[in-house]
């Protein structure tokens, strides 16, 4: 049996309504199933399954029915990416009806007091959490974030425990939540630079196939940023079920951790190259897009690539996914003009992934996200070119390449 607070109790009791005792009882149950003797109280919460792409009519359904029996969240809770731009969806080739759903589910969440953010980089955009505390994310690659680059506590969660965990203001204490669970159990030594995005890409799809759930420590990543860190983390998530990393000198946790005596992978610059061309299942292909953008990106991501498309002509589109507020930022500097002049489009709220590509007249796209090559061939029905950054521009642009 679990130990509850008295408020806990209460809502199990179903003295706080009858859906938040019903999400509570959730709660228990996977506590128990877990193993867990407790639960933690939570900072904030990050609900994914926002795309109608994603859950469909089923999940709409679910989602309308617990915000009309009165559920309502206890702390900071935001949303993961959408199926679509929610502003500019009309322009950018989306479908009304999809659209008109995709709307409902989002106000759907809004009635119950989650916020709009629709990113899967919270972090960057007011959730973000301080060293150990506990949060209840459901966004993978924002779960590897959150643990390995902050520090806070998280496990992967579903859409609907992190739902459930969001009316409820807690979470049951098991797996990353707790001390012993967040020891490394893989040692990786990397012996080649790590010069771009999609080399921290390339190696994070490579080192989440042999983590698999476990929690890789890696050396000889002498610095890296946050952008890197995300997409090194987006990319284990994704190949694996890597919830929490530890870079040496790098990341928060990993000086009180040693990798004595755990099995040691190398990965040397020839190894990371194949691990580069695994990615690729595009063949002499040309991108009909290159997106940008998996994890969404920072304004910093944004200002690098306005810089390299001023005054440029693509030919092939270009699309870079980010947060809202991220945009409108952007907007404001005057970065999106610069972008949209040389005619590609940063696109909110959604991202190549979670939106319906394939029905857009899209069959190859290129990237430089270990995370979004990983997933785009079965989620989007996608060829991939996978490159650095600056070799898919110059491959895009009008006038070079
Ligand atoms: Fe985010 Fe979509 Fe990539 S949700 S992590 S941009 S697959």
């Amino acid at each position: 049996m679990m130990e509850l607070t008295a408020a806990q109790r209460r809502m199990a009791d179903g003295e706080d309504g009858e859906i938040t005792r019903r999400l509570m009882r959730l709660l228990v149950r996977l506590g128990e199933v877990f193993g867990a003797e407790r639960m933690v109280e939570l900072s904030s919460v990050q609900v994914s399954g926002i795309s109608y792409k994603s859950i469909g009519d089923p999940g709409l359904e679910f989602l309308e029915d617990v915000a009309a029996q009165g559920a309502r969240v206890r702390v900071l809770t935001t949303l993961n990416p959408a199926g679509m731009d929610l502003q500019r969806w009309r322009e950018l080739g989306f479908d009304e009806t999809f659209a008109a759903k995709q709307w409902r589910i989002i106000e759907a969440l809004t009635t119950m007091g989650a916020l709009p953010t629709v990113t899967c980089a919270p972090y960057l955009t007011g959730n973000l959490p301080s060293f150990g505390q506990h949060v209840a994310w459901a966004e993978s690659s924002a779960v590897s974030f959150a643990n390995s680059v902050i520090g806070a506590r998280t496990n992967r969660e579903g859409g609907p425990s992190a739902l459930a965990a969001a009316v409820c203001g807690c979470a049951p204490a098991h797996g990353l939540h707790l001390d012993h669970n967040r020891r490394p159990t893989l040692a990786v030594e990397v012996e080649t630079k790590l010069t771009s995005r999609a080399d921290f890409g390339a190696l994070g799809h490579h080192v989440g196939k042999l983590a698999g759930s476990g929690v890789p420590y890696f050396f000889g990543i002498d610095t890296a940023g946050v952008d890197q860190l995300k997409s090194l983390g987006a990319a284990m998530a994704a190949s694996g079920a890597v919830a929490l990393y530890h870079v040496a000198g790098v990341t928060p946790e990993a000086s009180q951790h040693s990798p004595a005596g755990l099995e040691t992978v190398r990965v040397d610059r020839r190894l990371l190259d194949d691990a580069r061309s695994a990615l690729s299942s595009a063949g002499a292909q040309r991108p009909d897009l290159v997106v940008f953008g998996c994890p969404h990106a920072s304004l910093e991501e944004i200002a690098r690539l306005a810089r390299r498309l001023d005054g440029r002509t693509l030919k092939t589109p270009v699309w870079i996914c980010t947060a809202r507020t991220t945009r409108d930022t952007a907007a404001r500097m005057g970065l999106v003009e610069t972008i949209e002049q040389a005619g590609g489009q940063v696109v909110a709220d959604t991202c190549m992934v979670v939106s319906p590509m394939e029905d857009l007249g899209f069959g190859t796209t290129a990237v430089d996200s270990g995370k979004a090559a990983a997933y785009l061939p079965g989620f989007c029905s996608q060829r991939v070119v996978f490159d650095d950054r600056d070799s898919l521009i110059q491959g895009a642009l009008d006038d070079e390449g």
